[in-house]
């Protein structure tokens, strides 16, 4: 049968307390709503279903290039009521799974099961055992053990609130049926809502058959209405990537302190420390050991880089055996050979740096080319920046800047020249010359410092 998958994602979240809506929520990096989407792909689905409704067309816009049927439900009056405002652009034989915005870690896996499992006309419910099932819809059984009805949790009385099998809210039936239903559902209960679960009862009613189907892993289908729960979430998606990491070669000194906001891609024997935050596409080869609290965007490092305790590394492409900090600013558009290495309060942007180089403590170099075995003394600048515009600096192989130089750009400084310590170089040098520029030392012999003078 084919399927269509709706995902209902128009509720406001008020517990959220949030002026954005709630499946836009960030959640790994990116919003709730995108990992459902993810997860609805991979059944390769006919057709996927959103219904949008709170926050307007943000949520659609949220996903400029996703190919999807947009469903607007204007006024959230309910589960149901969603459901209902999609049904009319589905066809009558598809088959339906329902996925909720609001359950983002639901596996794959488990939506093949419950899909396995749908009786012929009939439903299958994907449920779930909670020591703790408050908040949630309760699913209740008959004597045989067959499902009959779900009360919701602000509707149920305190025998049915002790039931710890609870409604996950995800559910696959024939549109056509779902229709039949869905129509003559009423707001008569606590919330004042059209609830898509009490088409439970009416199948049971009809003599249909639902077949309640459970996930073993509660983490995969908590709910997330409030932001404590955005946070027990945004732990258990973590903890997955980390056993993946852990799994394709990496150490983790701590894997509930590990946080991937992207794509992360290892070689083998890679080391990364606690505190360390990954987004967008980073890419560590083997080997590469990453110090405590380093933020690592849009990187890719060599084989063999270190990293030390407390980098900001941000659109960086680094050779083999880089070592890098500890408290290094590395930003877009900077590029490593081999060996290069930076040291503390150092901050490169848009240069590359040929083997071997050398830039160890407190530097700021930008827009620049440095060629092989350059040295760097502490505090050169590279000023290249004039109130307008940006200009280049070029610095040849083996050429020695010493400690505290200003690089005045446009400049280029040739092969195995040398810069002396406090100069500020305004015009080119050429290779293996000596740059000073600073005046001669006075010294006053036997000179006596001013004294106080006595109360
Ligand atoms: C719902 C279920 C509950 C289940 C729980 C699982 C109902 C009536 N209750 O409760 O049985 O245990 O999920 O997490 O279905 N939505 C709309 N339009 C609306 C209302 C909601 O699109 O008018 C969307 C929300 O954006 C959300 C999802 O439906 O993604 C669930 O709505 P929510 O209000 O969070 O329902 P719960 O109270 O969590
Ligand atoms: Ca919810």
């Amino acid at each position: 049968m084919a399927l269509t998958t709706v995902i209902l994602a128009a509720g406001q979240g008020k517990r959220m307390n949030s002026d954005m809506p709630k499946v836009l929520q960030p959640l790994g990096g990116r919003n709730m709503l995108s990992h459902v989407l993810d997860t609805a792909a991979a059944l390769e689905p006919k057709a996927i279903n959103v219904v949008y409704g709170h926050g307007g067309e943000a949520v659609p816009k949220a996903f400029p290039e996703l190919t999807v049927d947009w469903t607007l439900q204007a006024e959230q009056l309910g589960t149901g009521h969603a459901l209902g405002q999609a049904l009319p652009g589905i066809p009558e034989d598809h088959q339906i799974l329902v996925l909720f915005g609001d359950v983002p870690l639901v596996t794959v896996v488990s939506l093949r099961a419950l899909l396995g499992e749908v009786p012929t006309g009939g439903i299958a419910l994907l449920t779930v055992f909670l020591e703790k099932p408050c908040g949630y819809g309760r699913i209740l059984r008959d004597d045989e053990g067959a499902v009959t009805a779900i009360v919701e949790d602000k509707d149920a009385t305190p025998a049915q609130r002790a039931i710890n099998e609870i409604n996950t809210g995800m559910m696959v039936a024939q549109a056509s049926s779902l229709r039949r239903w869905v129509e003559v559902l009423n707001d008569d209960n606590h919330q004042g809502e059209f609830y898509l679960t009490d088409v439970i009862a009416m199948a049971v009613g009809e003599g249909v058959p639902v077949v309640g189907v459970s996930v073993a892993d509660p983490d995969e289908v908590l709910g997330v209405n409030d932001r404590v729960q955005l946070a027990a979430a945004e732990r258990v998606l973590q903890r997955r990537y980390a056993q993946d990491v852990m799994a394709r070669g990496a150490t983790l000194a701590d894997p509930g302190r590990f946080d991937l906001r992207g794509a992360l891609t290892i070689g083998r024997d890679v080391f990364i420390d606690v505190g360390v935050v990954f987004s967008g596409d980073v890419v560590l080869g083997d080997r590469v050991q990453i110090g405590p609290n380093a933020i690592i965007s849009d990187t890719s490092l060599g084989d063999d880089c270190r990293v030390h305790e407390h980098c900001v590394i941000d659109g960086v492409v680094a050779g083999s055996h880089c070592e890098i900090g500890p408290f290094a600013r590395l930003r877009p558009g900077t590029e490593f050979e081999e060996r290069v290495k930076v040291g503390n309060f150092v901050e490169v942007k848009a240069s590359s740096v040929a083997p071997g180089s050398k830039m160890n403590h407190l530097s700021y170099v930008g827009d620049t080319r440095v060629g092989q075995d350059v040295n760097i003394g502490a505090g050169t600048i590279t000023c290249n920046y004039d109130g307008a515009a940006k200009h280049r600096t070029q610095i040849g192989d083996r050429v020695f800047v010493g400690s505290g130089a200003m690089l005045v750009a446009p400049l280029e400084i040739g092969a195995g020249a040398t810069i002396a310590a406090g100069s500020t170089i305004t015009k080119n040098v050429p290779g293996e010359a000596l740059a000073v520029e600073r005046n001669r030392q006075a010294t006053v012999k036997g000179w006596k410092r001013p004294t106080k003078p006595a109360k």
